[in-house]
């Protein structure tokens, strides 16, 4: 079983807040990725910067029809979030571990062949929300294009703010948006960059929050799939109950 996956890559931009891009224009490549399931190290970090390589970002790969085991270190957390053979045939909610996301880490999941992502706030990350919400188009995620479930209806856009989960799939035209957590200028992105996540295809910027920024070619902020906790360490993703 493969996991086909797109991406492009981005040109040097710079764009100020207000709009015009200087430099060049993003160039757009595919890039096919073969994925043994149901477990790899993440491709969807390549583009990330200095900061983003640092931090440990796996794609754990569920809903396989046939297991693999994967690298050593992405075991632990691939043994806690195993769905049942049931909840895999039918693409079920499944468990997923988040006891050793550590802050300001990333993983991702993949479920019923979409990037689930879990990102660990840390307190910086969350005070970067309150800086960003005047500039977001859909602060509170009213708009009803990708509907926002109403529990997560708020300014971080989940049930605990410190656990972001979203799903990695550009509200625009489908890429996958790429982590720049970095704050402050740098390529492709605004002078006053607090840190979230850019579509390299059309240049959609995304807080961490995962709202995306007005005047964008995106529609909507990332969708919110159904969840809920289990417990502290563990998200039934697929499933929600209050
Ligand atoms: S697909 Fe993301 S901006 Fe176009």
């Amino acid at each position: 079983m493969v996991f086909l996956m797109r991406n492009c890559r981005a040109g040097t931009r710079i764009r100020s807040r207000s709009g015009k891009l200087t430099g060049r224009p993003a160039v757009p490549v595919s890039t096919t990725v073969r994925v043994p399931q149901p477990v790899v190290h993440a491709p969807f970090d390549e583009h990330t910067d200095t900061m983003d390589s640092q931090r440990r970002t796996w794609l754990i790969a569920a809903g396989a029809a046939t297991c693999v085991a994967g690298g050593a270190t992405a075991v632990p957390f691939v043994e806690s979030m195993e769905p049942s053979a049931k909840a895999r045939a039918e693409g079920g909610p499944i468990e997923v571990d988040i006891s050793q996301l550590r802050l300001g880490e990333k993983m991702t999941v993949l479920w019923r062949g979409q990037p689930v992502w879990f990102l660990r706030r840390t307190p910086q990350m969350l005070a970067s929300l309150h800086l960003t919400q005047s500039l977001v188009a859909d602060p509170l995620s009213k708009r009803m294009a990708f509907p926002t479930p109403p529990w997560a209806q708020n300014q971080w856009r989940s049930i605990k703010p410190e656990f972001l989960v979203v799903i990695g799939i550009c509200t625009h035209l489908g890429c996958s948006p790429v982590n720049r957590f970095t704050p402050g200028p740098q390529p492709s992105l605004p002078s006053d960059w607090q840190g979230g996540f850019l579509c390299p295809c059309h240049g959609s910027e995304f807080d961490l929050a995962a709202r995306v920024f007005k005047n964008m070619p995106a529609p909507d902020n990332l969708p919110v799939p159904l969840y809920h906790y289990i417990n502290d360490s563990k998200i039934l993703l697929g499933e929600y109950k209050a």
